[in-house]
């Protein structure tokens, strides 16, 4: 797939949300290792939960190892930084990735508590859907717990066909088509 197709997808990119509260939209950088372990911290441990479907009271050096070292051509990560310089923090993410040669990635997505409800995973999931679209990819999937209302909610805003998952009832597949034109926002 692509590597470009992050420009091409217009990264980094500025915007203000809902509250007022601004934020630049960017690509990972593998110096985001502190900023994101510190972003980890701060979430609550639904939002741990719900995010990566296990209790997590740390986040595993090979994890952050390769949250922040995206593969080239088939993984893409993005984080929402608030504020500059010294105070700059990492309050939101989003990432694909895709096996091989597949032309489907499967997306995850996080956003700080304190930042909830002002549309941050809408504009990180918009992002991320133009640079996975750029990149070539047909489709994009999730998995997404069943009680997870705000994500699929979220999911079916931006386009995403929810079904449940055949073989676990307590998670949902959520499903996106990218090729022709772009889905609804
Ligand atoms: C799920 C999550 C990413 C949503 O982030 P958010 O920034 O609060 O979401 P947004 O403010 O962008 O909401 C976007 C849309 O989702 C929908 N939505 C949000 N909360 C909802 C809810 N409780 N019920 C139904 N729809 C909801 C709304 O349609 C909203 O659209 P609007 O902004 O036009 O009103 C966030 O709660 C989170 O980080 N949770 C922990 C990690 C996680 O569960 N990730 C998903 C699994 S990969």
């Amino acid at each position: 797939m692509d590597e470009n197709a992050s420009s091409e997808a217009a990264l980094p990119f500025r915007t203000t949300l809902r509250d007022g509260r601004r934020v630049v939209l960017r690509q990972i950088r593998a110096q985001d290792k502190a900023g994101l372990l510190a972003a980890f911290h701060r979430l609550s441990n639904d939002s741990r939960y719900t995010r990566f479907m296990a209790s997590m009271r740390e986040l595993p050096d090979a994890m952050l190892e390769s949250a922040t070292h995206p593969v080239a051509g088939r993984e893409f990560a993005l984080v929402a930084v608030a504020g500059d310089g010294e105070a700059a923090t990492i309050v939101g993410g989003a990432r694909y990735a895709a096996g091989p040669g597949s032309d489907t990635c499967e997306f995850a997505v996080t956003v700080a508590d304190d930042w909830h409800g002002v549309g941050l995973a809408k504009c990180l999931m918009q992002s991320l859907i133009g640079v996975a679209r750029a990149a070539g990819y047909r489709n994009m999937e999730g998995f997404v717990l069943a009680s997870n209302t705000s994500m699929r909610g979220l999911a079916r805003k931006l386009g995403f066909v929810d079904t449940v998952c055949p073989d676990d009832g307590t998670l949902h597949v959520v499903t996106l088509g990218l090729a022709g034109v772009p889905g609804p926002a």
